[in-house]
């Protein structure tokens, strides 16, 4: 049983002194200069699931884009809030008031990660649930005949409760297509879709199928040219980027703490001037206009945790005692990065001179900082179900399908063949795993090419180049 006075002092130890109260002024952006190397092994010894075993050696986890693993302290907040502050909102006890407390001080920390206000940050169930609420309260205030616009790359997340808002009010849907040849979004594209009845952009911060980093700021400039909101999905973004949420010009940026090392929460910022103006459906008694119901407060607690954790990378990368929170996750990001694209190149690299296996999204190294570290593929003569089986009973986990971006991929003619292989890299995977992914699949690969027509490979990558066939 921990006791319950040191729970505080845990969560001040992982985050800093506590600063609770509704809007804080906002942390300046960082001007610490990264140190870009991470002692990877250290890391790796705070996540517990790291050392699963799985026949003669841990599993590989390549899963992140699908959800990562989470470190040490955040089970242990979560265990210690439902010991010893588990209780409901408001009430005049103590472990009421140890659980709000810890609630606000979540808020400003996620606050911190977009680069934001606390009151300015929702916590949710997840972010599907948070954009079928925040359409839902922002389509409340257009009118028949009003323009939103949705991207044929974006995650199902940000697109479906987009097109159910617009069949609710009569809206129109323009759609931003990618270009197919390397999955990106071109910012030319959306001059031609925007008209002064756009209302709404709903625009990825990053693909969580192939990888890309999109024009966000651009888009947004444009958007904002003719009035209309923009909304950020940044849950494929956030493992991988420093958010700054202001400097992207988003109105609203939504994000899932389980993508970054934390529990199973949704986060979205919404920026003041519009967020307190929108319609929200609540009941009467709630003060909260957007968190309705009872939230996932031990959830909370894991989330202040997981951000904490990032904070010690931070630490590590060099962000000097009496940084800002801001600062130090501005400092962790910047270092992730870096560990994650030297990692990268070597997934790509090694994918790429495999042949049968054809890579999608952009593969030109000089343009790898518009990417994350998410390789997706197909192998020749293989569905990407039985790749990702064959890996799984190897140890190594990663995913196949359409990972709910189902516009990309019916537009990449994959959905109903078993669409991509998705290999996601976080800072905690190492060469060594990167490397016994690709002995896996160069294996797999081989076998493949022998078994016949089925699988997207089957008709597509007949002859591939030595490495890859060049990406569709
Ligand atoms: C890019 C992207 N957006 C949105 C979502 C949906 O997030 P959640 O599971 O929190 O609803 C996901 C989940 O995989 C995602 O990858």
């Amino acid at each position: 049983m921990v006791d319950p006075a040191t729970i505080q002092a845990r969560a001040e130890s992982r985050t800093g002194p506590r600063r609770l109260g509704a809007a804080r002024a906002r942390a300046p952006t960082a001007t610490i200069r990264a140190m870009t190397q991470l002692d990877v092994e250290a890391l790796r010894r705070r996540f517990p699931a790291l050392s699963i075993a799985h026949g003669d050696g841990p599993i590989v986890f390549l899963d992140g884009p699908g959800g990562t693993q989470v470190p040490d302290v955040v089970i242990e907040a979560m265990a210690d809030y439902l010991r010893a502050a588990n209780a409901n909102h408001g009430g005049a006890f103590a472990t009421s008031r140890r659980s709000d407390a810890i609630v606000t001080e979540a808020h400003a920390a996620v606050a911190d990660l977009f680069g934001v206000d606390s009151d300015e940050v929702t916590l949710g169930a997840n972010m599907t649930t948070l954009t079928f609420q925040f359409s839902r309260s922002i389509a409340a205030g257009l009118e028949p005949g009003d323009e939103i616009i949705v991207t044929g790359l974006d995650h199902a997340a940000n697109v479906d409760p987009w097109l159910a808002a617009a069949a609710d009010r009569g809206l129109v849907v323009r759609w931003w297509e990618p270009r197919l040849s390397d999955c990106t979004l071109d910012a030319a594209d959306l001059e031609a879709l925007l008209s002064p009845r756009t209302r709404v952009l709903a625009i990825g911060w990053a693909s969580n199928a192939v990888g890309t980093i999109n024009p966000v700021a651009e888009a947004a400039a444009a958007a904002h040219r003719v009035g209309a909101l923009v909304y950020v999905d940044a849950v494929a973004a956030a493992p991988h980027l420093v958010l700054d949420a202001r400097a992207v010009g988003a109105d609203f940026v939504a994000a899932s703490v389980y993508k970054f090392f934390g529990p199973h929460v949704g986060a979205i910022f919404g920026r003041r001037a519009v967020r307190n103006t929108l319609r929200a459906y609540k009941v009467r008694p709630a003060d909260d206009r957007f968190e309705t119901g009872t939230g996932n407060f031990e959830g909370y607690a894991g989330t202040l945790a997981a951000i904490g954790y990032l904070e010690d990378v931070g630490r590590m990368a060099g962000a000097p005692e009496g940084s800002t929170r801001r600062e130090r996750l501005v400092a962790a990001m910047r270092a992730i990065g870096a560990v994650e694209t030297r990692l990268y190149r070597r997934l790509h690299d090694g994918l790429a001179a495999i042949p049968g296996v054809t890579l999608y999204g952009i593969t030109d190294p000089a343009q790898f900082q518009r990417r994350t570290p998410t390789a997706a593929f197909t192998v020749a003569g293989l569905g990407s179900d039985a790749v990702a089986r064959r890996l799984g009973d190897e140890g190594i986990a990663v995913w196949d399908g359409n990972f709910y971006a189902l516009g990309l991929v019916e537009r990449l003619g994959l959905e109903g063949l078993g669409g991509l292989i998705r290999v996601g890299l976080t800072h905690y995977n190492t060469a060594g795993e990167v490397d016994r992914l690709l002995e896996a699949i160069g294996r797999i690969a081989v076998g493949g090419a022998g078994q016949g027509a089925f699988g997207p490979g089957a008709g597509t990558a007949t002859a591939p180049e030595p490495g890859y066939a060049a990406a569709r």
